[in-house]
């Protein structure tokens, strides 16, 4: 097995410690409070190419394989975690989607300008009463002949207030069950788009998570995602690569939260020594330390498997589930690192156990990604194999 990055891998993690550091911290802990959209920074994000790593440079993206996305993620959420998920929406929910399987005049269209960061996109599934449950859509598009009409709400949308382009999951035909389901394409300045105001969160705060209302908007019939009824479908295979972005947004959020722990309790001094010295916290630490390494061999595995066409279900499933896990326990154990200091804002590690929690809720919970590996592992797959090799891991 070959662990090495290599030079286009290293850059890349490097352009975006880079950023984070000098353009992302500056200012992280007062967007968090305020909530304030960072559009600035989403801007630069767009302008330095993290909005569409993966797009293939005739639509305007990076061309870039999933492993550097995922280094990407994983160097800016260990500072700001509303960027990262902006970020991670618009590279694997909506460009890739739009890439894999929309029409070329849909990637001419819309996914030029996403790709860039000049349009941000939204993935529009989730509503009121169809979060896990995903094929009980509420939301319908009823065909008119030359358009759709469509007419539901959407919950927890990220980038809601700020994406020009939602892919919004509808029901065409309950009678056919997922089967009836279709993405559409629609603009959110089209007559009969509405947004909700801006959820006020517990982590990712200064993110724009909206409920969207869509009231009799007309759909042109072009605008619908691959075949009749192929909606689900794309949803899921959309998400299970999602779930790979989400996973390293996790697994940055353990390492800033471990990084930032080590340094401390390198410095603080308590009973005579640096607090590293004391077994009570370097067995944190080490805690830590495997878990963020395990995680990052989960998380890196699915990226190169999915890189190389492979089955990646249960691997980004399994990433995502561990990693989560991870950094939800480790920023608790982070702020205990930090004694008092931990408890408030100027540390960070606060935040990044606030931020730590939406990691095991959105883009499949942790039962979700629990029932897409059991169903796997019960339909043969006993383990994830590797290419060729006949070896597996
Ligand atoms: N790829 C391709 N097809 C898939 C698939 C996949 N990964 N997973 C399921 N399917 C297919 C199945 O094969 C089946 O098709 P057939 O009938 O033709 O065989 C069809 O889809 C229905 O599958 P299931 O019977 O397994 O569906 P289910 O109703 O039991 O639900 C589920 C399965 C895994 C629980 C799914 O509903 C799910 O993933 N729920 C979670 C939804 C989710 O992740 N929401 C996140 C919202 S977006 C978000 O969070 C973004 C953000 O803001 C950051």
């Amino acid at each position: 097995m070959f662990f090495a990055l290599n030079e286009e891998q290293l850059a890349v993690q490097e352009a975006a410690r880079e950023f984070a550091q000098k353009e992302l911290k500056p200012g992280v802990i007062e967007r968090d409070s305020t909530m304030a959209y960072p559009t600035e920074q989403v801007r630069m994000m767009g302008e330095l190419g993290f909005m569409g790593m993966m797009v293939s440079p005739e639509y305007g993206g990076g061309g870039m394989d999933t492993l550097s996305y995922v280094l990407a993620m994983e160097e800016i959420s260990k500072i700001d975690n509303s960027c990262s998920v902006i970020m991670s929406v618009n590279n694997s929910l909506v460009c890739w989607g739009l890439e894999t399987y929309g029409t070329e005049a849909q990637k001419t269209k819309y996914l030029t300008k996403l790709a860039t960061g000049e349009w941000i996109g939204a993935f529009c599934l989730s509503e009121p009463e169809a979060g896990s449950d995903a094929t009980s859509q509420r939301t319908t598009a009823v065909d008119m002949g030359d358009h759709y009409l469509l007419n539901g709400t959407k919950n927890w949308i990220t980038n809601g207030g700020s994406s020009k382009v939602h892919l919004v999951v509808a029901q065409t035909d309950a009678d056919l069950g997922h089967k009836g389901i279709n993405v559409f394409i629609v603009e959110s300045d089209w007559e009969g788009v509405s947004v909700g105001a801006k959820e006020d969160k517990l982590g990712i705060r200064s993110s724009d998570t909206h409920t969207i209302m869509y009231s009799d908007v007309k759909v042109p019939k072009e605008n619908r995602i691959g075949e009749n009824g192929f909606g689900f479908k794309f949803a899921m295979k959309t998400l299970t690569g999602g779930r790979i972005g989400i996973a390293a947004q996790a697994l940055g959020i353990a390492g800033g939260a471990y990084e930032l722990s080590v340094a401390y309790a390198k410095e603080r001094e308590a009973f005579g020594k640096p607090i590293a010295r004391h077994q009570a916290i370097a067995f944190k630490l080490a805690d830590m330390f495997k878990d963020i390494e395990a995680a990052k061999m989960l998380v890196y595995r699915s990226a190169w498997l999915k890189d190389q066409g492979m089955d990646y279900s249960s691997a980004s499933s399994m990433a995502k589930l561990f990693a989560s896990e991870a950094a939800m326990k480790h920023t608790v154990e982070a702020v205990q690192v930090h004694g008092g200091y931990g408890f408030v804002k100027e540390y960070h590690v606060e935040r990044l156990m606030r931020d730590a929690k939406i990691t095991q809720i959105y883009e499949g919970t942790s039962e979700v990604q629990r029932i897409v590996m059991s169903r796997n592992l019960l339909k043969g797959q006993l383990y994830i194999p590797v290419t060729g090799s006949g070896v597996h891991v």
